[in-house]
């Protein structure tokens, strides 16, 4: 059951708790008025999944099961608050993989059920690109937000709060998911991302051309499967003609094909919708070639440029916490059917 009421008043203070078990975190989170995190904890399962080199689902489910109750009740003392003192319960209901969100989903009905509280289904993307509210107060919509994460690439044009139009997206592979294929590659195993841009530090940017891919008639799509083979390719070649690899150039190569690609789409975008302000949201965002590069082109090209701090860019909950809390505001209400919905679209209500 989906429900829409009317606005609420913004007159006193709200708190949000939320509850984000996506993929392989367990987090939980207590936000003031969307913006404020007072809480923000977050237990990760790297360790356990770095044994079997990425996201075991079932594991992640089982690991979830007996983090939530532990994590909920950190986030609620951290804050120095009462599950009595919230005016609502948000929580991540897609996408994602179907068995951890279901953990949340779960836990999340029930206590909004036991306290009576309302429940606020969220968009994990939402929440990614909501992120950017917490540490920048002045930041309000519109704005173009650039969503790179595990699972999705997406170029978004915020027209509102709660209102999101895409403009492009991948084609093939995440941007997160083509730093962990080539991690793997070249021997830095799980989590990917963070040992590339590690190692990517001791490369030259310029020592292999790797391809930037261009898809005809979608100038904001993008596609990152061709680069991961071109990168496959020459650790091949150079194995056969048994040439010894640089890893670090590698990653920095294949670091540097990325940028470019983010990097002229985005300004691209910022220039023909006309948006002053360029925001980025996501793990991939975390990545500090990727930051520094957006920075640069967007002081270059006059836009006000918004990026959250990392902790903020991989999965966390104080976002859910802040997109809950404009959902909320806007008077969206969840029944105790809401259901984990692994492929649920950006822009299209929960129900
Ligand atoms: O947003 P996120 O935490 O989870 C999803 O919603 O998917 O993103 C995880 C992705 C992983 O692919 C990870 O390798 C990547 O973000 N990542 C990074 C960095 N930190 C995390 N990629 C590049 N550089 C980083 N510093
Ligand atoms: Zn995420």
């Amino acid at each position: 059951m989906y429900l829409k009421m009317e606005n609420q008043s913004a007159q006193k203070d709200t708190y949000i708790l939320a509850v984000e078990t996506s993929c392989d975190e367990t987090a939980a989170a207590v936000v003031k008025n969307g913006r404020k995190a007072l809480s923000n904890v977050i237990s990760s399962q790297i360790a356990i999944h770095t044994l079997y080199g990425g996201v075991v689902p079932e594991i992640a489910s089982r690991k979830h099961i007996e983090a939530v109750n532990p994590v909920i009740k950190q986030a609620l003392a951290d804050a120095g608050m009462r599950l009595e003192d919230m005016d609502a319960i948000a929580v991540t209901s897609g996408p994602g993989l179907v068995g951890a969100l279901l953990v949340g989903v779960a836990e999340a009905k029930a206590i909004a059920f036991a306290a009576k509280k309302p429940l606020v289904g969220v968009h994990h993307i939402e929440g990614h690109i909501c992120a950017n509210y917490i540490e920048n107060p002045d930041l309000e919509p519109p704005f173009l937000c650039l969503v790179i994460s595990g699972g999705h690439t997406h170029l978004v044009k915020v027209t509102d709060y709660g209102r999101y139009e895409i403009l492009g997206k991948t084609r093939d592979d995440a941007a997160g998911e083509a730093f962990d294929k080539v991690a793997r590659s070249i021997g830095l195993g799980y989590p990917g991302g963070p040992k590339v841009d590690a190692l990517a530090k001791e490369g030259n940017p310029e020592a292999i051309h790797f391809p930037r891919a261009v898809i005809d008639g979608a100038p904001y799509d993008f596609s990152f499967s061709g680069l991961k083979s071109a990168v496959l390719n020459y650790l091949n070649s150079c194995e056969m003609k048994g040439e010894e690899v640089n890893r670090a150039d590698v990653a920095a190569s294949f670091e540097q094909a990325v940028v470019d690609s983010l990097v002229s789409r985005t300004m691209h975008a910022a220039k023909e919708t006309g948006y002053r302000k360029v925001a980025i949201a996501g793990g991939v965002a975390a990545n500090s070639a990727i930051r520094a590069a957006l920075k640069t082109a967007c002081e270059e090209n006059g836009y006000a440029f918004y990026y959250p701090s990392p902790v903020l860019c991989t999965d966390n909950a104080a976002m859910i916490g802040s997109a809950g809390y404009y959902e909320y505001l806007s008077g969206v209400r969840h029944g105790w059917d809401l259901n984990a919905v692994p492929n649920l679209e950006l822009g299209n209500d929960i129900v």
